[in-house]
């Protein structure tokens, strides 16, 4: 069963083709994607797009996001700035598994030059059906959380 109905999808141009095939996943899991662009394969900054992504995710107007970039580690530097989003990049389905027990990952980046489409589905169909553990895991999130609070109130003063 899946913890999320609402994905939103994003990717940059070295992404988009993967990005098909993932959307393709979601819709036989039965999960909406929102996908956020872009539409070709033109060249596209990829914080643009993990931007729109993790809007989405942390207003609530998507459950979870997926973003797709070559390696998928600019989409989750670029994820992991924006406030109540927690991006993992995985590139196999332990790491997914964990990243949900373990983080309650809310996003999910992966690398379209790094992994096959067959292992970028079975990560997202692992991540999208894995619930958080809770417990010791949520104790340590809250002081991810403060964190967030701490260095965006620094972050104000000059
Ligand atoms: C684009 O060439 C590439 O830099 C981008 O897709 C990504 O891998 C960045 O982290």
């Amino acid at each position: 069963m899946v913890v999320a109905k609402v994905v939103a999808i994003g990717s940059d141009h070295a992404g988009v083709e993967l990005k098909r095939e993932i959307m393709a996943c979601l819709q036989q899991m039965g999960v909406q994607a929102v996908d956020l662009g872009p539409e070709g394969t033109a060249s596209v900054d990829y914080p643009d797009y993990a931007r729109k992504v993790s809007e989405l995710v942390a207003s609530g107007q998507a459950e979870m996001g997926i973003l797709i970039c070559g390696t998928g580690i600019g989409m989750s530097i670029a994820a992991n700035k924006c406030h109540g989003i927690r991006a993992a990049l995985c590139s196999e389905p332990v790491s997914a598994r964990l990243s949900r027990q373990h983080n309650n990952a809310n996003v999910l980046a992966m690398g379209s030059r790094m992994i096959g489409p067959v292992m970028a589905a079975e990560i997202v169909r692992t991540w999208l059906e894995t619930p958080f553990d809770g417990g010791r895991h949520a104790a340590r999130l809250s002081k991810i959380t403060f964190m967030e609070e701490v260095f965006s109130k620094n972050a104000g003063q000059k």
